[in-house]
């Protein structure tokens, strides 16, 4: 028989996602986006996305079934995030997924978030071992999570005590002037500065930290360190090399998030790091994640950046590994979560 074939719809923030795979072979990955609209505001707006997905929702299911050639009626279950993420945005992908399964009359997931973007690599790479640690760095989310098995448990070593990571990119892509969502501007102009530049402060990495810390993260001492230094240069009217700022800035986080994600691994004897999150699309961090991973004999998995982002196809990867394990589908009646644990990986 062949492997079964999953629909799953993503909508937890400013992406509607909807994608299809059969096993772990991603069929189709089709994304439809609010960025734009919420651009001006420097930040997504939660009822401007939610009225976004409803407009996208049935184009982007359309689209992504012509694409990859199948009919509705062919697909063996559906998968939907039911949290966390914002409660507005997950109803509409919620309520969609629903109809779809009770009109199609198909068994359905409804799944987290976090798990499905741990889980998403496997269409790249293959079964994730067991176990492995993820490192999951996003515009909502920094965790470190110990994955015994990501179709039902999840253990969370550590997490950011106050702006995630894609946030405090974010935030210090606006301090200097770069569009939103910062991440990728910073992530570019970083390419043409100096990492050494200005020395940033490495949050939660003195040995007294270590000792309540050692696995969470804080990025709220570096962003102001760095909304500091850009406003002592205007003020002493030298040019703010934006570049420098960048790469400096970029080196803080990626060492702290690097730091703690080998420490986890080598503290826990697992030898799988996954990186996931959009951050995860980082260019810096991927390549100091294989320097370091390399250096401690490692093995390091990141998807590639298009699947680092939010999208369909992780939740649909995750809903595919649930059905190989033989986990129940969710109760119909199942409801949004908006601040889900991720030791929750489905409902
Ligand atoms: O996973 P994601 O698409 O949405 C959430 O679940 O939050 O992550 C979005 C975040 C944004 O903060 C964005 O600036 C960041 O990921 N991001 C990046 C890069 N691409 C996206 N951060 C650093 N470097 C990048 N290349
Ligand atoms: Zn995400």
């Amino acid at each position: 028989m062949s492997e079964p074939l999953v629909l799953g719809i993503e909508t937890s923030c400013d992406e509607t996602g909807v994608g299809i795979v059969r096993g772990n072979t991603l069929l189709v990955d089709e994304v439809a986006t609010s960025v734009n609209e919420h651009a001006r505001f420097g930040g997504v707006v939660p009822e401007v996305a939610s009225r976004a997905h409803l407009e996208a929702m049935i184009p982007t299911i359309e689209r992504a079934c012509s694409k990859a050639g199948v009919k509705l009626s062919d697909v063996d279950a559906l998968a939907v995030t039911s949290g966390p993420g914002l409660a507005g945005a997950l109803l509409v992908g919620v309520a969609s997924a629903k109809a779809l399964a009770v009109g199609l009359n198909k068994p359905i997931y409804g799944v987290n978030h976090l798990a499905a973007h741990v889980c998403v690599d496997q269409l790249e790479h293959g079964h994730l071992d067991q176990p492995s640690i993820a490192l999951l760095v996003s515009g909502g989310h920094s965790s470190l999570l110990l994955v015994p098995d990501v179709s039902k448990e999840i253990t969370p070593l550590g997490q950011t005590i106050d702006d995630a990571a894609g946030e405090a990119f974010d935030k210090v892509a606006r301090v200097l002037g770069l569009p939103f969502p910062g991440g990728p501007y910073i992530d570019a102009a970083a390419k043409e500065g100096n990492p050494s530049a200005i020395d940033f402060p490495r949050g939660l990495t003195t040995p007294k930290d270590l000792e309540r810390h050692r696995f969470d993260v804080s990025f709220s001492g570096l962003k102001t360190a760095v909304a500091r230094w850009v406003e002592l240069e205007t003020k002493k009217g030298n040019q703010v090399l934006v570049n420098d700022v960048a790469a400096s800035f970029q080196e803080a986080v990626v060492d702290v998030l690097l730091r703690k994600a080998i420490d986890a691994c080598l503290l826990n004897e697992v030898g799988t790091l996954v990186i996931g999150g959009g951050v995860a699309a980082n260019s810096r961090l991927r390549a100091v994640a294989k320097e370091r991973c390399d250096e401690h004999k490692i093995t390091l998995r990141i998807p590639r950046p298009g699947l680092c982002t939010d999208n369909g196809a992780m939740v649909a990867a995750l809903g595919s590994e649930l059905m190989r394990k033989g986990r129940k589908p969710s109760p119909i009646e199942f409801g949004t979560d908006s601040s889900m644990e991720v030791s929750k990986v489905t409902e």
